[in-house]
């Protein structure tokens, strides 16, 4: 979840103020690393970049005394190479001659970087935001001129991206956009260009908007649009905005919820580039493989994501893993862990108090402590012998969504690498995530005055779905306040069933393979009254059964319950603004609990 920022003024002038108040702006999307370029007049490029905030590296770096006609200013999230000095961007070519920084993933950077290499050019970190520099050099260097050469690169480089650019013995900017956010900015005597509109409306509310395919150069006074497909010029109005700043930052979405559930296509795209590219899995596998006991641990919804990964482990690995709410994992856990076990300790934040005082619990007896975690730089990181980051960037809105989804995957992920099996299957995941939540949209709207009306409801899952009716039940109850149970789907007739009157709702989530079971429970319920909901793939038994059916597109039985948790985050959200609340704040909750 990087961020890009680049101005180009009519005159060399005090930027780096500027660059630092872009910097805070884009500091949301979450990142480790944070550096500036500016290019002068007399053709020379002052470039400052380190690990760190971005207040205490531009405090550190002097930021503020850094001048220039042209600017840049990148935040990165580390997925190519460690946070690092070296890896954090922007970056030089070869020659020092010519300066850029990117947003997004390039996937092909490996190889890239070999060739590079191989053609002369001087390599100096593991970040892809390098190989877009040297892309263009490339094609530079064999005779192009820099259109042509930006043109060239956008071939080269596979991947979701955008980038800005610039050459000290030119005077403008260059930018392209490869399904990656780029948006530009009109301002007196100055043109910006940004990966997100908030940095940008502190200098102008006349923008314009970049497609895919698209390369900008930026004059101080104009921009220039060219298609790269045919080099030609392409012709576009400017706008303007008129919305809010705080509107701007939830990305046109009414709350950072919906904002955070609409990601979830991009976020699980970005994790799974981070873990292909990750030194890190393979020493993780491996504590994995060899544990005596391995445990999963966690609170709230990230122990739901424990519950889930504790069933891919099992039946893809055939690994036991026992998942366990942190503060529970203390007087049932501990007593029996030693040295040759292993607790993976999931979370969001990575400060969560439960969470840590479970981790140093267990790190007194000598267990080793591995991590799932999303935020970069937290306690949980720092502690952690190995730590997977989730890539997830900020998760502003107290109810973690795409946070559990990549979790999830994660957790997939790992046990599909332990039982040695590919994981070229979850490269279908993020359409997928965008099928469902377009195609649940309208479905979930359709149910949500009725349910809105209820002050209690269950739901139910079995398998692989019983972590997910679990933090769908979560979600329901943290943001619209109303009683909400998650169960097994078997135990609702052990007791709860008693509560089903006329038109009572009850949720059934169901994955492919666990129809038959499901409806017997739907049915339990359809005979005394209660309106049942199914949520699954396309299913005769369940259409015949259910009196609503939420379909979630064809995906087998490991990749369906993630899409399950979808429509139920959408159902969560549609209800918690029906009944008047704001999802982003419940009451009563903080997105991080650092207390006990
Ligand atoms: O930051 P963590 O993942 O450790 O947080 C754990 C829980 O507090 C958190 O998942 C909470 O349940 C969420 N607000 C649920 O949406």
């Amino acid at each position: 979840m990087c961020g890009i920022f680049g101005i180009i003024t009519d005159r060399e002038q005090p930027l780096g103020p500027i660059l630092i108040d872009a910097a805070r702006r884009l500091s949301y999307r979450g990142y480790d690393s944070v550096g500036c370029a500016t290019l002068h007049a007399d053709r020379t490029i002052d470039l400052r970049k380190d690990v760190g905030k971005v207040d205490d590296v531009a405090a550190r770096l002097d930021f503020a005394a850094m001048t220039g006609r042209r600017g840049i200013v990148q935040l990165r999230w580390a997925t190519f190479g460690v946070p690092s000095q070296i890896n954090a961007q922007p970056h030089l070519d070869s020659a020092g001659e010519m300066v850029g920084a990117h947003n997004g993933n390039v996937v092909n950077n490996v190889e890239l970087r070999q060739q590079f290499s191989a053609e002369g050019m001087i390599v100096r970190s593991m970040n892809d935001g390098e190989s877009c520099v040297h892309a263009v050099e490339r094609h530079l260097r064999r005779g192009c001129d820099m259109v042509e050469a930006i043109r060239r690169a956008y071939d080269d480089l596979e991947g979701d991206y955008a980038f800005v650019i610039g050459r000290a013995d030119d005077d403008r900017l260059y930018a392209i956009k490869k399904s990656s956010g780029l948006v530009v900015g009109l301002a007196d005597g100055a043109t910006c260009i940004s990966s997100d509109l908030p940095s940008i409306l502190p200098l102008t509310r006349r923008i314009m908007r970049v497609n895919d395919g698209e390369i900008v150069i930026l004059h101080p006074d104009r921009v220039e649009l060219i298609r790269v497909a045919d080099g030609e010029p392409i012709a576009r109005e400017a706008e303007e905005i008129v919305e809010s700043m705080a509107a701007a930052q939830k990305g046109g979405y009414a709350h950072f919820m919906l904002k955070e559930i609409h990601e979830q296509p991009q976020v699980a795209r970005e994790l799974l580039h981070l873990l292909n590219a990750s030194a890190q899995v393979a020493p993780f596998l491996d504590r994995l493989a060899n544990a005596r006991q391995l445990y999963l641990i966690g609170c709230g919804t990230s122990y739901h994501a424990c519950l889930l990964g504790a069933v891919y482990l099992a039946q893809l690995a055939g690994r036991p893993a026992i998942p366990i709410l942190a503060p529970q994992f203390i007087p049932q856990g501990l007593p029996t862990v030693g040295p040759d076990d292993v607790g993976v300790f999931v979370s969001q934040s990575g400060e969560t108090k439960d969470v840590l005082n479970a981790l140093y619990a267990a790190r007194q007896r000598g267990m080793t402590v591995l991590s799932l975690v999303n935020v970069i730089g937290s306690t949980l990181m720092k502690e952690s012998e190995i730590a997977l980051p989730m890539a997830c960037g900020y998760e502003i809105s107290v109810p973690a969504t795409k946070t559990f989804t990549n979790q999830v995957l994660a957790f997939l992920y790992l046990a599909l690498r332990l039982g040695k099996h590919a994981t070229a299957e979850l490269a279908r995941l993020p359409d997928l995530i965008q099928e469902t939540l377009t195609a649940a949209e309208p479905q979930v709207n359709a149910i949500a005055p009725e349910l809105a009306a209820w002050d209690d409801l269950y739901c139910l899952g079995y398998g692989a779905t019983y972590a997910i009716a679990l933090e769908g039940a979560l979600k329901l109850k943290e943001i619209t306040y109303a009683h909400c149970e998650g169960m097994l789907s078997t135990e609702f007739k052990h007791g709860p069933l008693s509560a089903v009157r006329e038109g009572y709702p009850v949720i059934f989530v169901s994955g492919p393979d666990d129809v038959p079971l499901l409806v017997s429970g739907i049915n339990e319920t359809a005979c005394r009254g209660g309106h049942t909901i199914a949520i699954g793939e396309d299913d005769d038994r369940l259409r015949a059964n259910a009196q609503t059916l939420i379909v979630l597109p064809s995906s087998g039985p490991l990749l369906s319950p993630i899409l399950a948790v979808l429509p139920l985050q959408l159902l969560s959200y549609q209800l918690s603004v029906a009944r008047g609340y704001d999802p982003d704040f419940p009451r009563n909750l903080s997105k991080t609990l650092t207390v006990d």
